[in-house]
């Protein structure tokens, strides 16, 4: 009885996502003992990674309501699972990098254009019909899931960052990961049409690619960085060089277009285990950050 009534108090404090493998998890990372250019000892890498931090809270909101937009059509218990899942890392993942936005605007990196940039391409995006917005969603996870993989992959972005900062990045990657089919799945009982996954992805390369340039040389300018050559070209490099951060993963943005893609298809379940282990194990090294680790792991446990 004893053990029911236990069973019975984890199971009402477990998040739904939890129980279905995207937990919410309340991190609080501390990012102010990071150098300022913490990629690298790079500004223009650096700068890049700022942008991306700018844009996540506004891109992830963009995510979270055309998901929300559909959540009545869910009606099986697993993905109405998935969704909340979806929903509370999310909201997490903006909540952590509106903090770091804040550390790095207290160190005077500007980040108004590359926000006002950023919401300008959403504000459009948003013009367009629901169900292509979660097509643009679906695209823009692909999108992200590629670039988390890429990190999680690659050791060579723990050797050249900040070793504080790249777990926010880490963990970021992780849980992209984690819930990378789940606005598909919503798509899906949409409809799912093939020729407006096209459409939505032509209209976020041509409302972003342009904002990602701007703002990233408007970035490295207020840095007082234009005339600095050599961090530019090294910059430059690392995300855009050959074996860039960015470079990657073109090749593999097509898949996108596929007549039967599915997020699955790409399986990243055995790196997703490693990551798993190393981050949240028994030593796992983001414990101390991970505020509601007992309620997700009794969770695990049931
Ligand atoms: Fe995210
Ligand atoms: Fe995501």
């Amino acid at each position: 009885m004893i053990e029911e009534t236990t069973t019975l108090k984890a199971s009402r404090r477990q998040p739904a996502g939890a129980r279905v493998g995207i937990p919410p998890r309340q991190m609080d990372f501390h990012m102010d003992a990071t150098n300022r250019y913490f990629y690298d000892d790079n500004a223009t890498a650096t700068l890049f990674f700022a942008m991306l931090s700018s844009w996540f809270p506004p891109g992830e909101r963009f995510f979270m309501n055309s998901v929300r937009n559909y959540r009545d059509l869910v009606q099986d218990v697993r993905l109405k699972d998935q969704v909340s899942g979806f929903m509370g890392q999310e909201a997490i993942h903006g909540r952590e990098h509106d903090r770091l936005n804040q550390l790095l605007e207290q160190r005077g990196i500007d980040l108004r254009f590359p926000v006002a940039a950023a919401k300008l391409g959403l504000g459009l995006l948003e013009r367009l019909p629901k169900s292509t917005q979660i097509a643009a969603t679906t695209f823009m996870e692909h999108f992200t899931a590629l670039l988390a993989e890429d990190l999680l992959e690659n050791p060579e972005f723990a050797e050249k960052a900040d070793p504080e900062m790249i777990k926010l990045w880490q963990w970021h990657a992780f849980e992209e990961l984690e819930h990378k089919a789940v606005a598909y799945d919503v798509y899906e009982l949409v409809g799912n049409s093939r020729i407006e996954r096209a459409t939505a992805a032509a209209a976020v390369v041509v409302t972003m690619v342009p904002a990602v340039f701007l703002s990233w040389a408007w970035l490295v300018a207020r840095e007082g960085k234009a005339t600095d050559i050599r961090d530019i070209r090294k910059g430059l490099n690392l995300m855009l060089g050959p074996q860039g951060f960015v470079t990657g993963i073109l090749p593999k943005l097509p898949l996108f277009l596929a007549k039967h893609f599915h997020p699955a298809q790409h399986d990243t379940s055995a790196l997703e285990a490693k990551w798993a282990k190393a981050m949240f194990g028994d030593n796992g090294f983001l414990n101390t950050y991970f505020k509601n680790r007992s309620a997700v792991m009794e969770t695990a446990v049931h």
